[in-house]
């Protein structure tokens, strides 16, 4: 399993902890950066995330900022990219069930890292369910197609 990950400045220290969380189990990870607590723009490495992940070239994205919220909001621009702001368990795992997320958007500002590190637990192992759900992420799916008609 390969995840690509990135933050920016305010997602900087729970990303590296959780980089190390992943490579403890295994997983082989590709951090596209922030590397340093200088001030940057988090859509820059929302983007690199996302058109990796759309692009098949990890299976999973994680990306850390103050919130989630601007990276799920790059993120999920990107054809493809189903990105979840999650600070709970229950939505971990049901975001992967349901939605078939496929970027992890997490709060340094919002979680602490202990919790973090069990939401990202969840997302990694819990398979979609399909079923009842195909029909509704497909109809997500469709969307992608009139934003890249669009654009
Ligand atoms: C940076 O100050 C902060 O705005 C950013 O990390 C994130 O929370 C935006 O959604």
């Amino acid at each position: 399993m390969k995840f690509l990950v990135g933050s920016d400045h305010a997602g900087l220290s729970l990303k590296r902890q959780l980089i190390e969380r992943l490579r403890a189990q295994s997983v082989d990870v590709v951090d596209v950066g922030t590397d340093s607590a200088a001030s940057c723009d988090y859509p820059d490495f929302a983007l690199a995330v996302a058109r990796g992940v759309a692009a098949g070239e990890a299976d999973f994205g994680l990306l850390c900022c103050g919130t989630g919220q601007g990276m799920a909001m790059t993120a999920n621009r990107v054809p493809g990219v189903r990105a979840a702001v999650v600070a709970d368990t229950f939505t971990a795992r049901s975001t992967r069930e349901h939605n078939d997320a496929n970027v992890l958007c997490l709060g340094e500002r919002v979680v602490g890292a202990g919790l973090a590190g069990d939401i990202l637990d969840l997302f990694r192992t819990t398979p979609f369910a399909g079923g009842r759900h195909q029909g509704r992420v497909s109809k997500i799916n469709a969307l992608d197609g009139a934003k890249a008609a669009r654009s």
